[in-house]
């Protein structure tokens, strides 16, 4: 299995913690179907932490699903979401326990995979809590590479070793697909600002087969459930799937798209900024300018068009000028740029210069084509 692009779906953490079910995993697939997220793009359906019984079975060593919270246990579940045309996540870590302190994979990795592998799992988010000391965390990672390969069904391998012990250098070595670049998000502007600013020197780690994963999004949480706290402007949310987009991270929804206003579903279906991030030559975004708290993001885009983002995480105003230089254009000889307001739709054309003074915490994203001078 080789990963294009980013993977897009849903996650339970950020609103539910462990309160995961068979319940809310059904619910929420048909949600995203009658919501018109998977037309979006949409796939994975992932249950986190807290979905298995605190003891392994004696006798098969197996994780067990909890009774009450998945009766039918997981196979049928990931039939229904197979049903609804998407795919079924769910969770493990490389230690002993996972994070809530249920069983962990770790010694059991080659069992864990084939039970996944015959429920019809699509996807494993594998966190690195409770880690052995004896055993460094590339060769955790290796160990579920290999049981996931030879599991005998393609499982996405998400990493989540929060970027600790320098993940970017081995993580390619282990068979993920996508790695957490960053520790954990909170529903709140500090926590978004504080994981985009961490992201400006890892780009070079970013690529087709495994993303940089820049974890779950809050858009749409508003300060309620699992991760939320004081909750986010609509338009820092907006920067927030912006940023998120451009720069290739996975794009995994974190609120409960059962009851999400019509607000957040068009954050969330915004076609032009999910075009971006599911560009299809998933080339490295690059920043063009040197502050790291009101960066200027560019990635070249499959047929010769650009991606390119402003971000103002200050709190006051702040002007952002850059020339088509920058970029890699020549401002003599090369051509305009017409650029386009994802959100606004409304376009300008640009033939040297870009300026524009951005309010505190306010952004744009457009995708510039060229054209003749
Ligand atoms: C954290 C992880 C979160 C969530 C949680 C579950 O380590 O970063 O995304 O999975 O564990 O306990």
């Amino acid at each position: 299995m080789i990963q294009k692009t980013p993977p897009l779906g849903w996650n339970s953490w950020n609103t539910f913690g462990c309160e995961v079910s068979d319940q809310l995993i059904r619910e929420t697939a048909e949600a995203l179907v009658s919501s018109g997220l998977k037309d979006a793009g949409y796939t994975y359906v992932v249950i986190d932490d807290c979905w298995a019984q605190k003891e392994r079975d004696p006798v098969t060593g197996r994780l067990v699903p909890d009774g009450k919270k998945f009766p039918e246990g997981i196979r049928p579940l990931a039939d229904y979401v197979h049903g609804l045309g998407l795919k079924l996540g769910i969770y493990s870590c490389a230690g002993e326990f996972t994070c809530a302190q249920y069983p962990g994979s770790y010694d059991y990795e080659f069992v864990d995979a084939e039970a996944f592998a015959e429920w019809g799992v699509d996807f494993l988010k594998y966190d690195y809590c409770f880690r052995p000391r004896e055993t460094p965390g590339h060769l955790l990672y290796k160990r579920m590479g290999a049981a996931l390969a030879n599991c005998g069904r393609d499982i996405l391998f998400s990493a989540c070793s929060w970027g600790a012990d320098d993940t970017k250098n081995w993580i390619k070595t282990t068979g993920a697909h996508m790695w957490r670049s960053t520790g954990d998000i909170w529903d709140s502007w500090e926590s978004i600002k504080k994981l985009a600013m961490q992201q400006t020197d890892l780009q070079e780690y970013n690529a087709p087969g495994c993303f940089n994963d820049m974890d779950m999004l809050v858009v749409g949480m508003n300060g309620s459930g699992h991760v939320g706290l004081t909750g986010c402007t609509a338009e820092e949310y907006r920067l927030h799937f912006s940023l998120w987009a451009l720069l290739a991270s996975p794009l995994i929804i974190g609120c409960d798209v059962r009851s999400m206003t019509e607000e957040t579903r068009a954050i969330l279906s915004n076609r032009e900024a999910l075009a971006i991030n599911q560009d299809p030559a998933a080339r490295q975004p690059f920043m063009i300018n040197s502050h790291a708290d009101r960066p200027i993001w560019v990635r070249q885009l499959d047929g010769g068009d650009y991606a390119i983002g402003l971000f103002n995480f200050l709190d006051n105003e702040s002007r952002f000028h850059f020339s088509i230089a920058d970029m890699g254009l020549s401002r003599v000889c090369d051509r305009q740029l017409e650029f386009r307001d994802v959100w606004s739709g409304e376009t300008r054309l640009v033939k040297g210069f870009y300026c524009e003074t951005l309010p505190a915490h306010g952004f744009r994203l457009f995708r510039a084509k060229l054209r003749s001078l």
